[in-house]
């Protein structure tokens, strides 16, 4: 129905896979970067928690550690042993930064304090001291916190705990294990939905290129069926009325084209007898004795009705053809120079006064071609016709050849006006001249081509063209090999 017009839409696996792999990509993107946003603000919430647990430990041992700091044996032996139950290491400083008793280590090798900014903050007179970092004596990352111890509103001393972060964080990894897991479950849990989301998506592309398939190859009762409420079944929904609507236009065109070609051929049938007539009659009265006034109007009379005359046929043989199918025609094999020289015998004398050298080149594989004798006559007729009344000076040549696939091909080439590449595809429709004024002048009527164009039809064969404005024209007929 729509001959060349069917395309070809299939899907592609790696559509499929391209939707999956989006959609798991970006699941796994968004809970990676919660987890590492989680992972920040949860070890930020861990120090807090254990700053404050520090705080409240260090003003609880304030009282006991407070009374001791005059008996270094005393104090050193009792913070060993709260150090030992708390897990923190406790640190006794005096107000000029030196160390009096360390849980840890031997507060004689010990160097001022001073510097350190917990301690530095405490002397400095703040309510408590603060800090992370490395620290000297075992290098792990510590967390100090320190706290003024007073008598009388007069600092005497300060009392430091410290813990390392490495400890606090297992609590943290727990929870970070926990939500690892779920993220785990989570991730497999979404792959699994892609998957199952992506296939029913591609799924529902398929069944839609499938239908705008078979709607391009004319089948307008293929519908597109999608189960769901998604954009593409409103797609498919709407491809389905469209369908429907093409159909409508589809038998709309062919009807008023029907109509055209009928009221065309009853036309063209109704003409011929009058037409026939009046160029007779003309003929005859050209044979009378007339004034040059006479004259000259007869052979207007002539000239034009011979153009009616003409275009008659044309018209008729446009009909004949267009009720003509591939298996209508007797088809044998043609000898092309036959043909060729008797239509150029025909042309001779305009090819003369024109000043036109007209050149065959037969390849000796390309003799003879299988067609219809009386059919192919009459397309290169037209077709030298065209070049014959297109060019002004030059050649023209016919050639013929056979293709590498068994096609035989004949062109008609000529160094004339050419044709604008714009023109191109629609020099086959009934009707259709580049330069009205020219035509009109020359007695074209735009048939010629559309009969050239029916013919290579009812051979199964193709014609193309080739142009280039004011370097000429070249008419290529593609004869299909006999046995096919
Ligand atoms: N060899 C050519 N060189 C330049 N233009 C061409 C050539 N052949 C065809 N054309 C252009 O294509 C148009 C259509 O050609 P077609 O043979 O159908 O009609 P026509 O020659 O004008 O009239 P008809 O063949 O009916 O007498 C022509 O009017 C002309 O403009
Ligand atoms: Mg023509």
């Amino acid at each position: 129905m729509f001959a060349g017009w069917g395309i070809k839409l299939k899907i592609k696996n790696s559509l499929f896979l391209k939707f999956f792999a989006i959609f798991s990509v970006t699941i796994f993107i968004i809970l990676a970067s919660l987890f590492f946003v989680l992972r920040v603000y949860i070890e930020d919430q861990d120090i807090k928690i254990f700053e404050q647990n520090l705080s409240q430990r260090t003003q609880t041992l304030i009282p006991f550690i407070k009374p001791l700091a005059k008996n270094n044996q005393a104090l050193k032996q009792s913070i060993q042993e709260i150090s030992k139950n708390l897990g923190n290491r406790i640190t006794v400083i005096d107000v000029d930064g030196t160390v009096i008793a360390d849980s840890q280590n031997d507060e004689k090798t010990m160097s001022s304090h001073l510097d350190r900014p917990e301690i530095k903050a405490v002397i400095g007179g703040a309510e408590f001291g603060l800090d992370i970092r490395n620290s000297t004596t075992n290098l792990e990352r510590t967390l100090y916190y320190a706290l003024p111890m007073e008598t009388d509103a007069k600092l005497v001393g300060i009392l430091r705990l410290s813990v390392p972060i490495n400890a606090l964080k297992t609590f943290s990894q727990d929870v970070l294990k926990n939500i690892l897991i779920a993220f785990f479950i989570a991730i497999i849990l979404s792959t699994v939905f892609a998957y199952a989301v992506s296939r029913k998506t591609t799924k529902d592309i398929a069944v839609l290129l499938e239908t705008i398939s078979e709607i391009s190859k004319g089948n307008f009762k293929a519908k597109a069926k999608i189960n769901s409420n998604s954009e593409l079944a409103q797609f498919a929904e709407a491809l389905n009325k469209m369908s429907d609507d093409i159909e409508n236009l589809f038998w709309q065109t062919k009807a008023l084209d029907e109509l055209k070609r009928d009221f065309i051929s009853n036309a063209s049938h109704e003409l011929k007898t009058p037409v026939t007539a009046i160029v007779g009659f003309s003929q005859m009265l050209q044979t009378k004795k007339l004034t040059s006034t006479q004259k000259h109007y007869v052979e207007i009379i002539q000239k034009q009705s011979k153009r009616l005359s003409n275009i008659v046929t044309d018209l008729l043989s446009l009909n004949v053809l267009e009720n003509t199918g591939l298996k209508d025609i007797k088809k044998t094999d043609v000898p092309i120079d036959n043909i060729l020289d008797d239509i150029i015998n025909l042309y001779q004398k305009r090819l003369n006064d024109k000043n036109i050298v007209i050149k065959q080149e037969i390849s000796p594989d390309a003799k003879t071609v299988y067609a219809n004798e009386f059919y192919l006559e009459q397309a290169l007729t037209n077709l030298i016709d065209n070049a014959v009344k297109y060019t002004e000076e030059g050649s023209i040549t016919i050639t013929t050849q056979m293709s590498d696939d068994g096609f035989v091909e004949i062109a008609v080439s000529d160094t004339g006006i050419g044709i604008e590449e714009k023109y191109l595809s629609r020099l086959f429709e009934r009707f259709y001249v580049v330069d009205k004024s020219r035509s009109r002048e020359s007695g074209g009527t735009g048939l010629g081509l559309a009969i050239v164009k029916h013919i290579a039809l009812i051979h199964n064969a193709r014609i193309d063209v080739r142009s280039k404005i004011c370097a000429g024209s070249s008419f290529k007929l593609h004869f299909p090999p006999k046995n096919s």
